[in-house]
Formats: structure tokens, C-alpha cells, sequence
């Protein structure tokens, strides 16, 4: 069986590929030649991950994973959220988006802040089903790390003391708002 991961994320897919059975290729859209982008514009992450698993799926008519994600600070309601990427503007700028998000808690003790990740998935017969994986964290007021990308050296996840960006891949992977989602998604597929 193959799946269509939407997306052009090398990292991405190979995180999905270790996380499904061996029996399910996963291919992504550079396999199959596709370079246009899919426009996010949702409101929320559900609504985002759906754009882009049915626009798949319309395409090729065949089983589809699309995932979108987010950052949502409790004393900002929730902001960046579904506009995490976009945050300072377009375009998509990491150092910019932390620049701002950190200006916006100046006056707040609040930190708290969670990552979510909604992953839609349609299936052969365009059933459409929707998986969800969250870490809870902190926000720090200096960067610390870098590796990983986005928000990952301003977040502390919970139960830990290193942000996301002092982390390795592995580590992070093993509690990540994605890696969730994924394993909710595989169980799903593994049943
Ligand atoms: P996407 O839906 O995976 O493209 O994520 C949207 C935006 O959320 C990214 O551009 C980043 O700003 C942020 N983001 C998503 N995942 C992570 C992460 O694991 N660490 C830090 N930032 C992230």
C-alpha cells in the first residue's frame, strides 16, 4: 500500500516511514513531481491539514496524509497558532517570529505555550479522519540551541530543561507534538 505524505519535507517523511509499517510506502510530493504550493488558508490546523490532504487526493485518488501545526501561547489566546509560520509577516521568517512572540510576553509571567499538530487523513475511499498530538511547554526570554528549526530554541517542554533546539532529533522526536500525532495516526493504520 502507498500514501501520499503532503508535503516536500525530507525530515518529515522520514519521520512518517519509520513510524508506519514497512508493508506502507510513503511517498511525498517530490516523488510524484508536484512543486506547487497547496495555500493554507484555514482557520484553524483541522481546516489546514484537510486543504491540503483533499487537494492531494482529488489529484490522485489515492490515500493521503497532510499535516499542519502550530504554537499556541495561553496569555497571547492562543496566537501564533494557525499562523505560526507567518507570524512577523511574509516571508516565513524563524528569527523574526521569535523576535515578535518574545516582544508580545514582555509584560507577562505567563509562559505557558503548546505545540499541536493535526494530521487529516483520507483513505482509498475518501474517508476523511483527523489525528491530533500536543507537547506542553514554556516559553523562555533567550534562545538556548541550534538544532532543530521554528520556535524550537524559545520552547522548554515539560519535564525538561533543555529547549526543543538544544535537543537531538531523536529526543525531540521521542515527545514532539508531531511524533504524536504520527504515532496516533499509525496506531490507527497498524490496527
Ligand atoms: P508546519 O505546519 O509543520 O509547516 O508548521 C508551521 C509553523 O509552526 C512552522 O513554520 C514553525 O514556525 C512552527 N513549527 C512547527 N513545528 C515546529 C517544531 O517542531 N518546532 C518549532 N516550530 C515549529
Amino acid at each position: 500500500m502507498e500514501i501520499i505524505f503532503a508535503t516536500h519535507n525530507k525530515n518529515k517523511l522520514k519521520e512518517v516511514q519509520s513510524l508506519v509499517p514497512e508493508s506502507i510506502k510513503v511517498i511525498s510530493l517530490d516523488d510524484l513531481n508536484m512543486t506547487n504550493e497547496i495555500s493554507e488558508t484555514g482557520h484553524t490546523l483541522a481546516d489546514n491539514a484537510l486543504i491540503k490532504a483533499r487537494t492531494i487526493f482529488e489529484l490522485y485518488k489515492k490515500p493521503v496524509i497532510a499535516d499542519d501545526t502550530g504554537l499556541d501561547v495561553e496569555a497571547l489566546n492562543g496566537a501564533p497558532g494557525v499562523r505560526s509560520a507567518r507570524y512577523a509577516g511574509e516571508p516565513s521568517n524563524a528569527e523574526n517570529n521569535m523576535n515578535l512572540l518574545l516582544h508580545n510576553l514582555q509584560t507577562t509571567t505567563n509562559r505557558a505555550a503548546h505545540f499541536k499538530t493535526i494530521i487529516a487523513y483520507i483513505d482509498s475511499e475518501g474517508k476523511e479522519q483527523l489525528f491530533e498530538g500536543r507537547v506542553d511547554g514554556s516559553i523562555i526570554d533567550e534562545r538556548r540551541g541550534d538544532k532543530g528549526f521554528g520556535y524550537d530554541p524559545i520552547f522548554v517542554p515539560e519535564g525538561s530543561d533543555k529547549t526543543f533546539a538544544e535537543m537531538s532529533s531523536e529526543e525531540k522526536n521521542g515527545i514532539s507534538h508531531r511524533a504524536r500525532a504520527l504515532k496516533a495516526f499509525s496506531d490507527f493504520i497498524n490496527k
